[in-house]
C-alpha cells in the first residue's frame, strides 16, 4: 500500500522525508525512496525493503536540499526492486505516484519512439516521461503536469518535484487520495494526513480531479474542469490521524470514498500489467485445479463468496458451494476430495467462520483464506492466503472490505481457470484488463452520490424495501438490502428477480420502493419483465443502470441511478458503490449512528 509525502520546506529536506515515511510503514511497502532539489539538480535515494535500508543508504551518501518528495511502494508493476522503487525521475522531473495508470502501455510505446529511455518495469515512470516531453515541448511545470494528467487513465495520486524550480511542488489526485499540509512558510503533500502530520495539523483535502500547485506560501488548485477552486481547509489531531474522517462526515463514508484506491491496491497485488496476467503467490499445496471449491463467509463476506460462486461457475467451469459459516460446520456437509476450500473474512476473527475453516482441515481439505486483518486467526490457519490490501475499516458496515474482497476473488477467478486450461491467455488479457479499469470505474460511479442522496431522502421514509438482482448481481442485490438493514433500520430484502412471482411480489405496493440492480448485460431483458410486474401492482422503482440500460428502460423507473458502462465481469464491484451510498445516504436522512448501528460488532467473535 504505497504511501506519498512531498515536502516545500525550511530546513534540511531528506530527514523530515524519511521521518514521514516512518508514519506511512503501517500501509504496508517493500521499496522506499526520496528525491531532493540541491544545489546542484535533483538527486535521489531509493532502497528495496525496509526504510532502514533506506536510511543506511542516506547515511553513506547523504542527500541535501530543503523541498523533496518521498514514496513507500507496495510493488504492483514491477518486483520490489530499487530501480522499480520510487521516485521515478529525468533530468527535469521526479515523481511519485499511488495507483495504476491503465493506459501505461500504450503511452510508454509512444514515448519510447519518441526516443526516450526507460529505466523500471513500472506503470508510474510513463508520468515522468510524459511531464518532461511537456517541459522540453517549453510548457512551465503547472501547463505540463496539466498536460500530462490529463492523458493519464486510472486512478492515481502523484507528486512532482522539478529541476531548477525550487519554490515548486505539484500534487494531483484521480481515484486516490492527497492531501496538502500549509505550513508557516512551508506546504506539503501527503498520500493521507498522517504523512504531514510531524509538520502540520492544517490540510486541505483535494477532490477528484484536483490538481495542486504549491509554493512555499501560496497553493493554487485547478479542478477537473480547469477551472482555479478553493477547497476548504481543517485541522486535525495529528496523533490520530490514522482514524480521522478527514472531510467525510462518517467513517462509512470515507471508507466508501476510498475504494477506488482499495481495490486498485488489492488488483494490483495479484495482477502484473505487463503481461496481463494474475499472479497468484505461494499457494502453499492448494491445487486450482480442483474440480470444486467451497466459498465461505458471514454476512457482506459471504455475498462476496456468492459473486465468486458466479464466476467460478461461468469462467473456471468448476462446481462451487457456497455457505454461510453458521450453517456450513453443523450440517457436516460431503465433498469430493478434489476440492479446495475458501474463507472470506474482514476481521479474519469470526467465530463461526473459524469454525467452519477448523471442521475443513479436519476434513482433510486445503484451505485459502481471503482475509484483511494481517495475522488474524483465520489468515495464521490457513494454508494459504489472498490478503484484501483494504486498509483498517473502522465503519461497522463493510464497504471497502467487501470490494476488496471481490478484487482478490476475481483474480483467484482468473488464476482457476488457467490452471483448470478454460481461459486462453487471451481472455486471461481481457478479463486481467477489465480488472485493472474497476478503480477508475468506481471512482466514475460516486460521482452519481448527489442524485442519490436525494433518492436516498424519499427511501429514508419507507418501511420495506425490496432488491432485486440477477445472475451475478443476485449477490449484490442481497448485500444492498443487507447494508440498508444493517445502519438505516428499514427492513429490506433481496431477491433474484426472477423468484418474485413465487411469493415476494405480494409485497409490492405504492409504499414498497423497489431497487433494481441490473446493468444493460445478457440478463438485462429479463429484468426488464421483472420491473414490468413490479410496475404493473404500483411498486415504486429505483433502477441501477448504465446509460444504454436507462435508454432501454422505457421510463418504468421512477429513479435512475447511472453506474458507468463496464465489462460484466467487474460489474459487482462497480454497481457495489452506488448501493453503499444509497443505504448510507438513507440512514443519514434518518439520522441512525451510521457508523456504529445498533446491536452491531464490527468483529463478530462468539458464535
Ligand atoms: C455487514 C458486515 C457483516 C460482516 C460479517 C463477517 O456490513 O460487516 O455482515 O461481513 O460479520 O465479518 P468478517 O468479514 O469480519 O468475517
Amino acid at each position: 500500500m504505497c504511501g506519498i509525502i512531498g515536502i516545500l520546506g525550511g530546513e534540511a529536506a531528506a530527514p523530515r522525508l524519511v521521518d514521514a515515511l516512518k508514519r506511512l510503514e503501517y500501509r504496508g511497502y517493500d521499496s522506499a525512496g526520496i528525491a531532493t532539489l540541491e544545489a546542484g539538480g535533483m538527486a535521489r535515494r531509493r532502497a528495496a525493503g525496509k526504510i532502514r535500508n533506506l536510511e543506511a543508504e542516506l547515511n553513506g551518501n547523504p542527500l541535501a536540499g530543503v523541498s523533496g518528495i518521498g514514496h513507500t511502494r507496495w510493488a504492483t508493476h514491477g518486483a520490489p526492486t530499487e530501480n522499480n522503487a520510487h521516485p521515478h525521475a529525468t533530468d527535469k522531473v521526479a515523481i511519485v505516484h499511488n495507483g495504476i495508470i491503465e493506459n501505461f502501455r500504450a503511452l510508454r510505446d509512444e514515448l519510447m519512439k519518441a526516443g526516450r529511455k526507460f529505466e523500471s518495469e513500472t506503470d508510474s515512470e510513463v508520468i515522468a516521461h510524459l511531464i518532461s516531453a511537456g517541459l522540453d515541448a517549453g510548457l512551465n511545470p503547472e501547463q505540463a503536469t496539466i498536460t500530462a494528467v490529463r492523458r493519464l487513465e486510472g486512478a492515481f495520486a502523484i507528486a512532482c518535484l522539478f529541476a531548477g524550480h525550487e519554490d515548486t511542488l505539484i500534487g494531483a489526485r484521480k481515484g486516490s487520495p492527497l492531501v496538502v499540509g500549509l505550513g508557516d512558510n512551508e506546504t506539503f503533500l501527503g498520500s493521507d494526513a498522517i504523512a504531514v502530520s510531524p509538520f502540520t495539523t492544517r490540510v486541505i483535502y483535494l477532490e477528484e480531479g484536483d490538481t495542486a500547485i504549491l509554493s512555499r506560501t501560496k497553493t493554487k488548485i485547478i479542478d477537473a474542469k480547469d477551472q482555479v477552486v478553493e477547497r476548504p481547509v481543517t485541522v486535525f489531531s495529528g496523533g490520530a490521524a490514522a482514524v480521522e474522517k478527514g472531510n467525510h462526515r462518517h467513517f462509512m463514508q470515507k471508507e466508501i470514498y476510498e475504494q477506488p484506491e482499495t481495490t486498485g491496491r488489492t488488483i494490483a497485488r495479484y495482477v502484473n500489467a505487463f503481461d496481463e496476467k494474475v499472479e497468484m503467490p505461494d499457494l502453499d499445496g492448494v491445487d486450482l485445479a480442483a474440480d470444486s471449491a467451497i466459498l465461505i463467509g458471514c454476512g457482506t463476506a459471504h455475498y462476496a463468496g456468492r459473486v465468486a460462486e458466479y464466476w467460478l461457475e461461468q469462467i473456471a467451469g468448476i462446481t462451487v458451494e457456497t455457505d454461510i459459516a453458521s450453517e456450513f460446520r453443523y450440517r457436516k456437509p460431503a465433498f469430493g476430495k478434489k476440492a479446495f476450500s475458501v474463507f472470506v473474512s474482514q476481521s479474519g476473527e469470526t467465530a463461526d467462520t473459524l469454525a467452519a475453516l477448523r471442521y475443513c482441515k479436519e476434513q482433510g481439505l486445503k484451505t485459502l483464506a481471503v482475509v484483511n486483518v494481517p495475522e488474524s486467526t483465520i489468515w495464521r490457519e490457513s494454508d494459504a492466503r489472498l490478503p484484501t490490501l483494504a486498509g483498517p475499516e473502522i465503519g461497522v458496515a463493510s464497504t471497502k472490505a467487501f470490494t476488496a474482497q471481490l478484487s482478490a476473488l476475481a483474480a483467484l477467478t482468473i488464476a482457476v481457470g488457467r490452471a483448470k486450461g478454460t481461459l486462453s491467455s487471451q481472455e486471461e488479457g481481457q478479463l486481467v484488463r477489465a480488472l485493472m479499469e474497476t478503480p477508475r470505474l468506481i471512482a466514475d460511479a460516486l460521482a452519481a452520490e448527489p442524485e442519490i442522496e436525494k433518492i436516498a431522502l424519499e427511501l429514508s421514509h419507507a418501511r420495506d424495501v425490496l432488491y432485486l438482482g440477477r445472475g451475478v448481481h443476485y449477490p449484490v442485490a442481497l448485500e444492498g438490502a443487507l447494508k440498508l438493514k444493517e445502519i438505516s433500520y428499514i427492513h429490506a430484502e433481496g431477491y433474484a428477480a426472477g423468484e418474485l412471482k413465487h411469493g415476494p411480489i405480494a409485497l409490492i405496493d405504492e409504499e414498497t420502493p423497489v431497487v433494481v440492480v441490473a446493468p444493460h448485460d445478457a440478463l438485462f431483458e429479463k429484468t426488464l419483465s421483472n420491473m414490468q410486474e413490479v410496475a404493473a401492482r404500483g411498486g415504486k422503482i429505483v433502477l441501477i443502470t448504465d446509460e444504454a440500460g436507462a435508454a432501454t428502460s422505457g421510463g418504468i423507473a421512477k429513479h435512475i441511478i447511472l453506474a458507468p458502462a463496464c465489462d460484466s465481469f467487474v460489474a459487482p464491484l462497480v454497481y457495489s458503490v452506488p448501493i453503499q451510498l444509497l443505504a448510507y445516504f438513507t440512514a443519514v436522512h434518518k439520522g441512525t449512528d451510521v457508523d456504529q448501528p445498533r446491536n452491531l460488532a464490527k468483529s463478530v467473535t462468539v458464535e
